[in-house]
């Protein structure tokens, strides 16, 4: 799958990838490590700022109380839903449902953030021009591209296909927990990662299925990528303090700017 564009057939899942908003930030309450890096980038550029695959404004709705200008774009409504109920009757941010392959907001961006490994979401090379082209065409002169992915390595060696409890968490829209059990697999010449889970609810004792599909991306290979839609990579770090980035980290991100 390196080559041509996925087809819609792949993001008829795309609405439950994570299953539901209200799931998303229970199963994620507590990955916040991050939040102060975009927080601070953000203040450095200014607004207005543009978050692809903005869940459920996990980011977007602390950058907008800094005063900024905030965009928030996701494919799945049910994320859209729930970042508008934890914003209420009017914004900033201003989330809307949109897929980041293929956008067009005329208007541009001081900064532009696809965050959390959402770039894994972008299935194939011809998937990742796209997206980044749309991105060059929403950057100001002087903008900046951000993104953040896991190093392939510390995602790839829990891919031993066997299935075994996951993660569980508090049931957002019932009493009782939601069990999650699944099975992690790899191909390494499409460089895709599955996650098929089976989400078990207490409540009521009904299971439900998730099949996630995300590519793995090192910086070299995303190099050229951002190249083909005339970004080039001005900054990488390591890690969210702002580490260099070495053979060891566990986190790449880049920032990117015009040229
Ligand atoms: C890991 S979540 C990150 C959400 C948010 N940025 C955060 O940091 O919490 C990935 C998000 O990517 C979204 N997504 C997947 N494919 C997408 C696409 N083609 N266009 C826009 N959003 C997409 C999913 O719906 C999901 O909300």
């Amino acid at each position: 799958m390196t080559g041509g564009r996925t087809d819609d057939s792949a993001l008829r899942h795309v609405d439950n990838l994570y299953y539901e908003g209200p799931h998303y930030d229970r199963r994620y309450a507590t990955y916040t490590h991050d939040i102060d890096f975009w927080c601070d980038l953000a203040r450095a550029h200014g607004g207005p700022v543009l978050e692809l695959a903005a869940g459920t404004g996990r980011l977007s709705l602390p950058i907008a109380r800094l005063g900024l200008d905030v965009v928030g774009l996701d494919v799945a409504p049910s994320m859209i839903e729930q970042a508008l109920r934890k914003r209420g009757p009017s914004g900033p941010p201003a989330f809307q449902v949109g897929d980041m392959r293929s956008f067009a907001l005329g208007r541009q961006f001081a900064l532009v953030v696809l965050a959390c490994s959402s770039v894994c979401h972008l299935l194939s090379d011809e998937d990742a021009v796209s997206c980044f082209t749309a991105v060059a065409a929403h950057l100001g002169p002087n903008g900046v591209f951000a993104l953040d992915v896991a190093t392939p390595g510390h995602e790839t060696i829990r891919a031993d296909g066997i299935h075994k409890d996951r993660f569980s968490y508090p049931d957002p829209t019932a009493e009782g927990e939601v069990t999650v059990r699944g099975r992690r697999t790899y191909d390494a010449a499409t460089r895709c990662l599955t996650d098929d889970m089976a989400y078990t609810f207490s409540a009521d004792g009904r299971t439900e299925y998730v099949h996630r599909t995300s590519r793995m991306y090192t910086v070299g290979q995303l190099h050229p990528l951002l190249a083909r839609a005339g970004l080039r990579v001005v900054q990488a770090y390591g890690d969210f303090d702002g580490h260099q980035l070495t053979d060891e980290s566990v986190t790449q991100i880049l920032l990117c700017a015009h040229g």
